[in-house]
């Protein structure tokens, strides 16, 4: 549905609870509906004269519910929603609009202090977004929240966003094995927080957080633990975004995946070849154990 004729509909509803208390005439609904989207424009205040179209914008319809009392204490007294990202439109009035007389997202270069606008009320993200790759490569929050501004536009899927600069990510979603992010199953937000940094020790984090949120059997504890996750988690055998290895496994063969980290198995092992022995047909609980130290069973 697209979002002009969604919120119609939504104040129909709410209408309909309003009227139906007077047992007013079904008819009377259709001509009630109007006037109320009009007047939720003429909340954005004197910016609606102007720019009809943004003030229409159904997406901004939940940012224009903001409470906020900056704007009433600039000089102009005029209230109005719009100032809480644009900042104080004195210049841009008296000049009866027009470019470089109001704080512009397009015509600002300085990462930060597009940033910084979001960040007078989203604070909690403040401290780890700067330390983020996306902050570090003097990314802003437009870069990804462009949908904010723009009209009649369906919000998209967080992947599409991603997947709009990280291409080579969207290969891997492509192979034969991998999660199903195409068919919604998950996001890329799902395991990652695209405000925050991404460091390798939260790889160990990443095994516990996210991943065992829904491989819950991998997860312990157990007794025995394979200690080859502590430090790396699932990542130290397993690809994540898509593989051409079954299970997405980083290795073709298991034999090499398991002596990549084993310089030697057993003497004994040594009557079967290293290359077609499948070693998880005895290691069959590879993840970890509670009865066999050697995951066997
Ligand atoms: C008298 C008409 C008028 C009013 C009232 C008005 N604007 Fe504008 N505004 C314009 C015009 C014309 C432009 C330049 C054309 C464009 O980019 O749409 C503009 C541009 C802008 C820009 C982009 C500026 C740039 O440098 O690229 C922003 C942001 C903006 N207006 C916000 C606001 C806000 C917020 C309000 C209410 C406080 C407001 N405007 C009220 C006419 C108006
Ligand atoms: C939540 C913050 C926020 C609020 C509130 C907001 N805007 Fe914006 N506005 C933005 C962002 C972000 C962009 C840039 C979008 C992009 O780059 O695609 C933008 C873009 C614009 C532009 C195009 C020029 C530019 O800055 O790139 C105009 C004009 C504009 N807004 C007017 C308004 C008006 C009028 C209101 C009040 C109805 C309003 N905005 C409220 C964040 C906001
Ligand atoms: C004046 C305070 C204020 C400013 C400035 C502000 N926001 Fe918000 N924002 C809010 C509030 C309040 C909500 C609603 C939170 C909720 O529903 O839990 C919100 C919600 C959001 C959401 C979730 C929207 C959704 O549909 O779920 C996003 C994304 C967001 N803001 C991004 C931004 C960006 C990007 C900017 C800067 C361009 C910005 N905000 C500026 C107060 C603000
Ligand atoms: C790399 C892209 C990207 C950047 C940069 C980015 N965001 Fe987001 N943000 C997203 C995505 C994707 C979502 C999830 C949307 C969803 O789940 O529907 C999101 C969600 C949000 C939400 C909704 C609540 C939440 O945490 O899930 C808020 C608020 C928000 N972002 C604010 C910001 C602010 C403020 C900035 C800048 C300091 C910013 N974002 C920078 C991509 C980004
Ligand atoms: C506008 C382009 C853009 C968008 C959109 C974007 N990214 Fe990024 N991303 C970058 C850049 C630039 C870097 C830093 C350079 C690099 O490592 O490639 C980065 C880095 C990352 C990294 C760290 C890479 C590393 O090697 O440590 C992760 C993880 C990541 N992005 C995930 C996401 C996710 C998840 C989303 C969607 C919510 C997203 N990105 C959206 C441009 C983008
Ligand atoms: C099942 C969880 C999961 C999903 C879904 C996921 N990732 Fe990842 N991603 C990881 C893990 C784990 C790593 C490795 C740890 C790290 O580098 O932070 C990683 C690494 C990355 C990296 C840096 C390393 C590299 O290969 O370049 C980028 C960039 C990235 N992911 C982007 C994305 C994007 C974009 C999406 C969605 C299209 C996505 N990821 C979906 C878990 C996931
Ligand atoms: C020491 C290497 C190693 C580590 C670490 C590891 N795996 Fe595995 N995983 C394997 C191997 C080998 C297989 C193939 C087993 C087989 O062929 O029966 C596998 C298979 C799987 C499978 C598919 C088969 C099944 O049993 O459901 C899933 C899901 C899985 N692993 C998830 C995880 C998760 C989640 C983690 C982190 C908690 C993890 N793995 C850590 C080696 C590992
Ligand atoms: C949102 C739930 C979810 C999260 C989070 C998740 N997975 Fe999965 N994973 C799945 C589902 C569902 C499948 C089965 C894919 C399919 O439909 O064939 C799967 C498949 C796998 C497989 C292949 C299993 C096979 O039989 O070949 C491996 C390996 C795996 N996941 C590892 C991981 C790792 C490692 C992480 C953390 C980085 C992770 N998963 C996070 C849901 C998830
Ligand atoms: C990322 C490195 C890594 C990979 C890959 C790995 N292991 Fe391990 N494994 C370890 C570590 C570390 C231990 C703890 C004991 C040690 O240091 O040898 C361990 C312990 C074991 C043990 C218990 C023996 C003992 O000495 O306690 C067995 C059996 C085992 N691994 C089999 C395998 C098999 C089979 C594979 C291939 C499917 C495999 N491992 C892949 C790192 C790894
Ligand atoms: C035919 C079954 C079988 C196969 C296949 C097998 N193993 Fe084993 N493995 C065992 C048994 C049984 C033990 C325990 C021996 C003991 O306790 O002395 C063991 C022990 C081990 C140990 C632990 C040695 C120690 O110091 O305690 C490692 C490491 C190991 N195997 C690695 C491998 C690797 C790597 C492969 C694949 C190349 C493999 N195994 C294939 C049965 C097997």
């Amino acid at each position: 549905m697209s979002a002009t004729t969604r919120r119609p509909l939504l104040q129909f509803s709410l209408h309909w609870l309003a009227l139906a208390v007077v047992l007013v005439a079904v008819v009377g609904l259709f001509a009630a509906a109007r006037p109320a989207t009009q007047e939720k424009v003429k909340e954005f205040g004197i910016c609606a004269e102007c720019h009809e179209d943004v003030c229409t914008d159904f997406k901004l319809v939940r940012h224009s519910e903001i409470k906020s009392d900056r704007w009433t204490k600039t000089a102009l007294q005029v209230e109005t929603v719009c100032a809480n990202c644009h900042g104080d439109p004195a210049k841009h009035l008296e000049a009866g609009g027009g470019v470089g007389t109001i704080f512009a997202f397009r015509n600002t270069d300085a990462a930060q202090a597009k940033a910084e606008k979001c960040l007078e009320c989203h604070s909690s993200t403040r401290s780890l977004f700067f330390a983020s790759p996306h902050g570090q490569a003097a990314m802003d929050c437009t870069n990804c929240h462009g949908e904010l501004m723009k009209t009649s536009e369906e919000k998209p899927r967080p992947s599409e966003i991603c997947l709009s600069c990280h291409q080579d990510i969207g290969a891997q979603f492509k192979m034969n094995e991998r999660h199903r992010l195409q068919e919604g199953v998950l996001e890329c937000t799902t395991c990652h927080d695209q405000h925050a940094p991404s460091t390798r020790t939260r790889l160990g984090g990443f095994k516990d957080e996210e991943c065992i949120r829904c491989h819950t059997d991998k997860g312990g504890p157990f007794l025995y633990e394979h200690e080859a996750s502590r430090v790396e988690g699932c990542t130290s055998c397993h690809e994540v975004h898509g593989s051409h290895n079954r299970h997405m496994l980083t290795h073709q063969s298991t034999a090499d995946l398991c002596f990549s980290c084993h310089a030697a198995a057993p003497s004994w092992h040594g009557f079967f070849s290293s290359q077609d022995t499948n070693c998880v047909t005895c290691h069959a609980t590879i993840h970890g154990s509670n009865l066999s130290k050697r995951f066997l069973k």
